[in-house]
């Protein structure tokens, strides 16, 4: 059976951008942020009928399939309990700074990813949505076939979670291409020839990085093949894990 309801946690830049391409998609969806859902109304309003706000743990138990889309520094108060037996769309990226760093992946013995699995034990984790912006997602998706349809990477160690990834995915309007288990989920993280840039193009020369980031985040989509992520994927070298601003 094909999703029908989209539990989203954290409804900032991504979560909003993955919530108004479901809703567009034709799914209901439940926001959810740290505030509470009365903070919600405006974006519940500007997305109209198939959206409602609840708590995170409202959210969980209101889909079987989640979206933690929070910091990773939050991912200890995602709700472990109720997320227990869905399926988890991981698409926090680890962006390490002064008071915040994570010794394993520091030292690339885990993914972020397994990390996040290792809070949730309880649930199918699969890294997905994490190396692609709101604005291309919106910007992106086509219907299934199309010859410039885009693929987005995804990662887990349950195939049947992977599966109900890659249905949403297409309903969202985008091929996916499988890059094995958690552990080698690096292949996609930041710093990997996968991540962000081929969605946005060539950046202009000389951007400092917050410039780099203010500019991918307004940048055009470029569509990019299964065939292209594949490449990609294969290209990689595990160096230092983390976006460091
Ligand atoms: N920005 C991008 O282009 C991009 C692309 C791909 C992936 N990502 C990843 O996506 C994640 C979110 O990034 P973002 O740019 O959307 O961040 P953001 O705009 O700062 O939004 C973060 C959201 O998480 C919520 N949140 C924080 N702690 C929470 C908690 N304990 N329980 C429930 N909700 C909580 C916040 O709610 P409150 O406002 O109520 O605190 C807010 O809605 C990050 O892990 C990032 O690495 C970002």
């Amino acid at each position: 059976m094909s999703v029908t309801t989209l539990g989203v946690i954290g409804s900032g830049m991504v979560g909003l951008g993955v919530a108004r391409r479901a809703v567009d998609a034709g799914l209901d969806v439940v926001l959810s942020n740290s505030r509470g859902p009365q903070t919600l109304a405006p974006l519940v309003a500007e997305l109209g009928g198939r959206a409602r706000a609840a708590t995170p743990a409202a959210a969980a138990r209101a889909a079987e399939l989640v979206v933690a889309a929070v910091p990773l520094a939050a991912r200890e108060r995602l709700p472990r309990a109720e997320l227990a037996g869905r399926t988890v769309i991981d698409l926090m990226n680890y962006a390490p700074h002064a008071g915040f760093e994570l010794p394993e992946l520091d030292r690339d013995e885990l993914t972020s990813s397994e990390l996040v699995q290792r809070h949730l034990a309880g649930a199918r984790v699969v890294k997905a949505l994490h190396n692609i912006g709101p604005k291309q997602l919106l910007e992106l998706f086509r219907p299934a076939g199309a010859p410039d349809r885009t693929a987005l990477p995804l990662s887990g160690d349950d195939p049947a979670a992977k599966k109900e990834v890659a249905g949403l995915l297409d309903v969202l309007g985008f091929d996916t291409v499988d890059l094995g288990p958690l552990a080698d989920s690096w292949r996609s993280e930041p710093n990997t020839p996968l991540y962000a840039l081929p969605y946005v193009g060539q950046p202009p020369s000389g951007l400092t990085v917050p410039e780099f980031v203010a500019w991918v985040q307004q940048a055009p989509g470029v569509p990019v093949s299964a065939a292209r992520v594949g490449e990609l994927a294969a290209a990689a070298v595990r160096g230092p894990a983390g976006f460091r601003r």
